[in-house]
């Protein structure tokens, strides 16, 4: 059996136990070995976390955005800490789950610590220094704090709870991003989300920037399949296979901006892989997928910004 089945299979198991996420991780950690913190991880998310920021410059008055929302950080906070280092005031992390452990956030913490002394930290991120010091700081006192002192001293606040309902005011924050998230949330509850960000973001001086990876992610781990094998299956087949712990909605770039259409939620800037044609056509595609143009569907990656800085409504 194929190396991508038996993962969908042992994940769809844990999925109806108790503690699903725990054991999820474990599994992950120590059989598929796909959630360390490796330098790949570290400086791919560094690398969204630049284009947070300058996508929020590019249409912002301000250089830095004083509060920000990220939903779905997941096991290491890279963004939040970035949009720290960067001079964010208020960092909110929404999740349903409480991922972080202190052991975790020690790890992410030298990876930027790491990154500066190699000098690489500065290529991706104009940070304050003397919020390098409050890390440092952290640091070498770390076993005397809690998980929450150290996060209060980031100016992080977990906030966990369902994104379609957030406890925040409406117009109060500055930039809203995510993170390869949107593409395990099924549009029955993205949506609500997309309409809570539209309430929650800043009319005169927001932005919305979300990452989205397209590609199916049991070939991140099993390379004898691509990136486009899911889509060979109907919405009845693959909500068989699919799982709750790490779900995926299979959603296209064009059902996105649908999506994002139908809300009135501008895309202000957008980017995109393009995918692999051939290696799509090497698969028999299902026909809701089929019926559409094949470039669109081969997009593999996209991010879009959301300008809201000249809006009143
Ligand atoms: C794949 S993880 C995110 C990965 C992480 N951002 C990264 O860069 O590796 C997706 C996260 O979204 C969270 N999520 C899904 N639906 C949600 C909802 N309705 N409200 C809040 N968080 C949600 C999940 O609990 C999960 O932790």
């Amino acid at each position: 059996m194929k190396k991508w089945k038996q993962k969908a299979i042992v994940q769809k198991t844990i999925s109806y136990l108790p503690f699903s996420h725990k054991i999820n991780y474990i599994f992950q950690k120590y059989v598929t070995r796909g959630l360390n913190l490796s330098a790949d991880y570290f400086y791919d998310r560094l690398g969204h976390a630049r284009e947070h920021i300058k996508g929020f410059r590019r249409y912002s008055d301000k250089t830095t955005p004083a509060t920000c929302l990220e939903i779905g950080t997941g096991w290491y906070p890279v963004v939040p800490v970035s949009n720290f280092l960067a001079g964010a005031d208020k960092i909110y992390s929404v999740d349903v789950t409480f991922l972080l452990t202190k052991l975790r956030l020690k790890e992410t913490l030298h990876k930027f610590i790491e990154s500066y002394h190699s000098g690489e930290l500065k290529s991706y991120l104009n940070f304050l220094p003397e919020r390098f010091d409050i890390i440092e700081n952290i640091i070498n006192s770390y076993d005397k704090l809690s998980v929450h002192e150290i996060l209060e001293k980031l100016n992080i606040i977990y906030l966990i709870e369902d994104a379609r309902k957030l406890s925040l005011p409406d117009n109060s924050i500055c930039l809203i991003n995510s993170n390869n998230t949107f593409e395990h949330i099924y549009p029955e509850f993205l949506i609500p989300i997309l309409k809570e960000f539209r309430r929650v973001v800043k009319k005169q001086g927001g932005v919305m920037s979300h990452f989205i990876d397209m590609s199916d992610h049991f070939a991140h781990f099993d390379k004898s399949i691509t990136i486009y094998n899911f889509l060979q299956f109907s919405d009845r087949q693959w909500r068989y296979i699919d799982n709750s712990i790490q779900p995926q909605n299979r959603l296209r770039i064009y059902e996105y901006k649908q999506i994002y259409s139908d809300l009135k939620i501008p895309i202000s800037y957008e980017s995109f892989r393009e995918g692999n044609l051939n290696e799509l056509k090497s698969i028999k595609l299902a026909d809701k997928f089929a019926n559409k143009p094949l470039e669109e569907v081969a997009s593999s990656h996209c991010h879009f910004i959301s300008d809201y800085t000249g809006s009143i409504n």
